[in-house]
């Protein structure tokens, strides 16, 4: 098959060149000597909609989309999965029948993580209460699958008014019983009670500020795990794991919510394993 015909997928987002997936997906490419090629491209929002119009004319059979657009492109697609609905957010963009399908598999990403790194994490017989730091993007689908899993949620954010519009939005969606917001400065308070502590925010990232949390109220078997994969072992990590506590890095969650992506374009399931991760840590 020559370069042109092969099955091309891409990643679309601005900017776009600090993006990962190419290196897990093409990996998995070659892994199993599947024919393609998975792309990053730059798009800017206002070629979003002539982007999406025409990539399969361009041989795309789909793609990942990032910043700024996983809103923005559910007003171009033909049919918007029941997950992405619920965020207004899709990740994952597939072909069927001709028709563009949206769907998100950003909170699956953070559940196949923990299930693979802490295998029955959800299943103990402590009660399944999980306090999720920050209210921004990333918070939203994982707060979305953890309440699939059937955990009550305690979310806190620095700015109290996205707390509550992110509590409101679970609300809307008949979701919100199970959904509470916390302060802030109170955010401590909630660590005795909490089963799974999750760091949504920024903080704790490389050039970014600390994130400033005492864990000595933390329950002793608290699950800690953070969306900030650079540095792989975050402060908040580090804090844990020196108490005691089980941890998880976010790394996996990067990784595993291109799988469901990957399936639906080569028709294969790609394995999460040290050998990808070695590639990503080392890139
Ligand atoms: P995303 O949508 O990708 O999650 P974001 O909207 O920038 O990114 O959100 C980043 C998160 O980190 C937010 O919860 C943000 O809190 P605010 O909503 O108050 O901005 C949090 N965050 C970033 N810098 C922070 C800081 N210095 N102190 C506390 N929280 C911070």
């Amino acid at each position: 098959m020559s370069e042109q015909s092969m099955p091309k997928v891409f990643v679309i987002g601005s900017p776009i060149s600090h993006s990962k997936s190419p290196l897990i997906h093409n990996h998995w490419i070659k892994q199993k000597q599947l024919l393609g090629i998975y792309e990053k491209i730059e798009v800017l929002p206002q070629n979003l909609k002539s982007f999406i119009r025409d990539f399969a004319q361009e041989g795309f059979i789909g793609g990942n989309v990032t910043i700024p657009h996983k809103e923005a492109v559910l007003e171009h697609v033909d049919v918007i999965h029941p997950t992405a609905q619920r965020l207004s957010a899709a990740n994952t963009l597939w072909l069927e029948e001709g028709k563009i399908h949206a769907d998100n598999t950003d909170g699956y990403g953070f559940l196949a993580n923990l299930d693979q790194n802490s295998p029955g994490w959800d299943q103990g017989s402590l009660s399944k209460k999980a306090l999720i730091l920050g209210a921004g993007g990333a918070s939203r689908p994982i707060i979305d699958g953890l309440l699939d899993r059937g955990f009550d949620i305690t979310i806190t954010n620095r700015t109290a008014a996205r707390t509550e519009s992110l509590v409101d939005l679970f609300h809307t969606l008949g979701r919100g019983e199970r959904v509470q917001m916390a302060q802030w400065q109170d955010r401590q308070v909630h660590l005795g009670d909490a089963s799974l502590l999750v760091n949504t925010t920024s903080l704790g990232m490389t050039n970014q500020p600390p994130l400033e949390m005492d864990l000595k109220d933390l329950s002793a078997s608290c699950l800690v795990t953070d969306i900030v994969y650079n540095p792989l072992k975050t402060e908040l990590l580090l804090q844990a794991e020196q108490r005691g506590n089980p941890t998880v890095d976010g790394l996996g969650m990067l990784l595993h919510q291109a799988v469901p992506g990957f399936e639906k374009w080569f028709g294969t399931r790609p394995v999460v394993d040290n050998i990808l991760r070695e590639i990503i840590l080392a890139a």
